[in-house]
């Protein structure tokens, strides 16, 4: 079973403040899933654009001060949750139109957290989809907390897949994102940055760089996600989305232009 996380920073227009679909990378992405020769496939992808403004906006996952600060925190909880279903409804239905058998799956209604980690998740039914021969989108998502300080959190499509590929035994777990992986330092920002093939610990990279609207801990909070999974002897790999035909390429099983996450 292989588990592909989607970046936001590919399908959407990450830095825009509203939801910015990007039609054209969604549309070749899909297509390349189809054309591939995989079997077992859960698809994840990011929120971008349809998640990250609203969820820093109305600051999800912070303690809750007061009954008002409930409140509105909800009204940014439900507003997150209906934006990044929708760009959900769009993943499912370019897979589907390009051949894939897509089933969306929302984290908000079978994943609770404590403390911003997955603690609880009906992990059957998604065992029950992939047997059935569907590919399950599932994506970064908005979810209740048991930390009662808290009651919300966000949680990034990256923590996801560390969850599934521990808990379902993927095989291989790959990264597509809008650069062709990690950094020595953001490429974004610095020419002379250099890509690093094999990542096996955080001091390799500088991950105080992000963009200021990325509220799941950008290039940073992947690494750590990727790391925890190395700890559980599997692998990973970040690659460049916005090649075309790296997807394709990494899902059967080719040699892509990437970091790989292991010892
Ligand atoms: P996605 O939306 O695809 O999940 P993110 O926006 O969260 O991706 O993270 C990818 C971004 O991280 C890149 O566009 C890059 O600008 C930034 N970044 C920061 N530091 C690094 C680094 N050391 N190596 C690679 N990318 C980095
Ligand atoms: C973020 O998910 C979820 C919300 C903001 C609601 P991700 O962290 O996986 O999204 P991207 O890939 O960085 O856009």
């Amino acid at each position: 079973m292989i588990i592909l996380k989607i970046g936001g920073s590919v399908i959407t227009r990450k830095e825009e403040d509203e939801p910015t679909i990007d039609h054209e990378n969604l549309k070749r992405i899909a297509g390349e899933i189809a054309e591939s020769t995989h079997q077992k496939l859960i698809v994840v992808h990011g929120a971008g654009s349809y998640g990250h403004p609203l969820a820093k906006k109305y600051a999800i996952g912070d303690e809750i001060r007061n009954k008002e600060d409930l409140e509105r925190k909800m009204m940014g909880f439900s507003l997150t949750q209906q934006s990044v279903k929708e760009l959900n409804g769009l993943v499912t239905e370019h897979l589907r139109r390009e051949g894939t058998l897509s089933v969306s799956i929302q984290p908000s209604s079978f994943i609770l957290t404590e403390n911003k980690r997955i603690k609880r998740a009906e992990i059957a039914l998604i065992k029950r989809y992939l047997e059935l021969g569907f590919v399950p989108v599932i994506y970064g998502d908005v979810v209740l907390d048991e930390n009662e300080h808290i009651q919300m959190a966000v949680l990034s499509g990256d923590q996801i897949i560390k969850f599934l590929a521990e808990n379902l035994h993927a095989k291989r777990v790959i990264l597509a994102t809008d650069v062709d992986g990690i950094y020595n330092k953001n490429p974004k920002k610095y020419s002379d940055a250099h890509l690093i093939e094999t990542v096996s610990s955080l001091e390799q990279m500088e991950t105080g760089e992000e963009t200021n609207t990325d509220v799941t801990g950008g290039m940073g909070g992947k690494v750590s996600e990727l790391l925890e999974l190395l700890e559980l002897k599997i692998e990973s790999e970040i690659i460049n989305a916005n090649t075309e035909g790296n997807i394709r390429k990494a899902l059967n099983g080719e040699n892509v232009t990437g970091t790989r996450i292991k010892k």
